[in-house]
């Protein structure tokens, strides 16, 4: 089934913005193949179709163990700028007109590439999304939240000679577990550097990580949140604090979060004021990028024209842009109708 013509021409032409993005989460099978070539590195996988149909996850585990495997092909900071850039030309496609993304300094820094390469490489390409592509955009350090408070410390120093190029920080990895608590020292030592904070929670984990990530990390945004609706005290609260949930439809599905994409509830959140906005989280591995996760919204719960431009909206409210930026886009989303 295919969505009506107008549908489809409004999500061509809304800005969007994009809030909720791993750029490890954008490396393409091509790209690992790509990579591996070119540092000599063998893969357990004989050719891109059998990686690509190695992406049939149970949950959020079983995607992570296969996403840090294929980080292993990311070595120098050409690989890095090469990634981010090929993200660039694709966000570009879909009418991304700002991008927040986040990346994992310790996924590569494990593996003995220095935090520089990463950061570096990305910065140059977000630069030239900038120049080439007018795309604005804004970097966030996320620290593993499966390994210790010590590590993630260690890398808020890598970070400090740049931390002028940090928009924020955020937390992600296996949720279950691993509650935000672990990290509050960390978020205080990150927002005393004048980072703002958000966190993953409630993607997996219950609401209660929810509750936990604004207490005691004193986030701006949740990344996910879905399983809020556990404690409608909660929900009522993030809707009157117009609280910003990153949510992520297509990962949500891939990951088993919900088994169908009409059992979403992200329209009932909507509906109730929350925040809500849309993005793509891993494209590469949940089968679409961010007009994708608009299109199966669109497709499979209630949601009008008015709704997919209050998302579009809500992405800019939830943004980290100066006000004036923001009503030019807003402006833009109006007149998209
Ligand atoms: N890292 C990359 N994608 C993630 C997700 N959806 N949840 C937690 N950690 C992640
Ligand atoms: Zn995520």
């Amino acid at each position: 089934m295919s969505l009506p013509d107008a549908t489809e021409a409004l999500i061509r032409r809304l800005p969007k913005v994009e809030l909720h993005l791993h750029i490890e989460g954008t490396l393409e099978p091509e790209m690992v193949f790509e990579k591996a070539a070119k540092h000599g590195v063998s893969l357990a996988y004989p050719s891109i179709e059998a990686l690509r149909a190695a992406y049939d996850f149970r949950d959020l585990q079983s995607f992570l163990d296969i996403y840090y495997a294929g980080c292993d092909v990311l070595r120098d900071e050409q690989d890095f700028y090469d990634l981010c850039w090929a993200y660039l030309e694709r966000a570009h496609a879909d009418n991304v007109v700002h991008v927040e993304i986040f990346f994992d300094p310790q996924t590569h820094t494990a593996r003995g590439i220095p935090y520089a390469t990463v950061h570096q490489g990305l910065r140059r390409a977000l630069a030239d999304g900038r120049e080439r592509l007018g795309i604005s955009s804004a970097m966030i350090l996320c620290f593993l939240r499966h390994l210790s408070e010590e590590d993630a410390f260690r890398t808020l120093d890598e970070a400090k000679p740049f931390v002028t190029d940090l928009a924020g920080v955020g937390l992600d990895s296996g949720e279950r577990g691993n509650p935000p608590s672990k990290f509050e020292r960390v978020f205080a030592a990150a927002r005393a550097l004048g980072l703002a904070a958000v966190a993953h929670a409630g993607e997996e984990g219950p609401a209660a990580y929810i509750r936990e990530a604004l207490d005691r990390l004193q986030v701006v945004r949740i990344d996910h949140g879905v399983r809020c609706d556990e404690d409608p005290a909660l929900v009522k609260e993030l809707a009157a604090r117009r609280m910003p949930l990153t949510v992520c439809p297509l990962s949500n599905v891939k990951l088993c979060v919900y088994q169908r994409m009409e059992d979403h509830n992200l329209a009932r959140l909507l509906a109730e004021g929350v925040c809500v906005t849309v993005n793509s989280d891993d494209p590469a591995y949940f089968g679409g990028y961010i007009g994708d996760n608009y299109r199966a919204i669109a497709q499979a719960l209630p949601l009008g024209a008015p709704d997919l431009m209050a998302l579009a909206r809500n992405a800019v409210e939830a943004a980290w842009l100066p006000a004036e930026r923001k009503a030019q886009l807003i402006a833009e989303i109006d007149r998209a109708r």
